[in-house]
């Protein structure tokens, strides 16, 4: 399989591109920043099948120049992960407009920016894959991040779109749905709410699930081309949670809403 994975120098889509490369599918992690090197382990294009390229999934000269390197190199893609985020959230008038633009810009335009850019390769090869890391936030809402929650349900409407959209072309789209798993994201934060991004920063470090945890249901849920893949326990049982017993969601949703509120104090 040919795969370009986003964000993919840490976390997530780092454990994803080299569990891909690992059973040998041809790899190109991007983004903003260089991967780590892994001692022991050959670096570069011509030693191993996971290649780096920066690309900015806020910049569409740089989803051009992987869509030409990728034409160029192999032809054509059959796996697209978009997978690249930023933190947000905080209570609503804590959460300013600028903090809103940019976590739209690379959380939603940037997989936006992506499947524009691969679509119509897809399209004319009359196959691939989208898959669009999203998070429980787009499936089930806490309250005080209401910025990030609203990114992810986007993401997860948007992929449910594609996925119908391109079904005709034999081109499908997953969205991912994890509850919190250990990763560097919380270093992305910004903004006014620093109580509560302490708050989910400790949630990130505690959780027992790893990225290498996310990254084996990820990759198992897209070869059996499922199209919502919730790959952890507690966020199944969160959003099996809110389909079944939606006053029991909203009452623990309001409890979680007054350990907010006793924060403002
Ligand atoms: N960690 C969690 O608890 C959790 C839960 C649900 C969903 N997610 C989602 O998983 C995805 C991966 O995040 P992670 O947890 O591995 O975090 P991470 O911070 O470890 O990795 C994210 C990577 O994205 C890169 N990135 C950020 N902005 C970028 C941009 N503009 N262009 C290109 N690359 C950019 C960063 O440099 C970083 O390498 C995100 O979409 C995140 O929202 C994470």
């Amino acid at each position: 399989m040919r795969a370009l994975v986003t964000g993919a120098s840490s976390g997530l889509g780092l454990a994803l591109a080299r569990r891909l490369a690992a059973r040998g599918d041809q790899v190109l992690g991007t983004d903003l920043v260089e991967p780590p090197v892994e001692p022991g382990r050959p670096v570069g294009p011509a030693a191993t099948n996971l290649t780096h390229h920066r690309l900015d999934v806020r910049s569409e000269d740089d989803w051009e120049g992987a869509r030409t390197w990728v034409e160029d190199a192999w032809g054509g893609l059959d796996l697209l992960v978009n997978n690249a985020g930023v933190a947000g959230g905080g209570r609503i008038e804590l959460c300013s407009l600028e903090e809103w633009s940019w976590i739209f810009d690379v959380n939603l335009f940037g997989v936006v920016r992506g499947t524009r850019a691969f679509v119509p390769m897809m399209k004319a090869q009359g196959s691939g894959r989208i898959v669009n890391i999203a998070s429980l936030a787009g499936l089930v809402h806490p309250p005080g991040m209401g910025s990030y929650n609203a990114v992810k349900a986007a993401v997860v409407a948007f992929s449910e779109t594609t996925a119908h959209e391109l079904a005709p072309y034999g081109v499908g789209c997953s969205a991912v749905c994890p509850s919190y798993f250990r990763t560097n994201l919380m270093d992305s934060m910004r903004g006014g709410d620093t109580d509560l991004a302490a708050h989910m920063a400790h949630l990130v470090e505690k959780s027992s699930i790893s990225a290498d945890d996310i990254a084996a249901a990820v990759v198992d849920g897209v070869d059996r081309g499922h199209e919502l893949i919730i790959p952890d326990e507690p966020a199944r049982a969160a959003y099996a949670l809110k389909l079944a017993d939606r006053e029991a969601y909203d009452a623990q949703m309001r409890a979680t809403a007054a350990r907010v509120k006793e924060r403002d104090t």
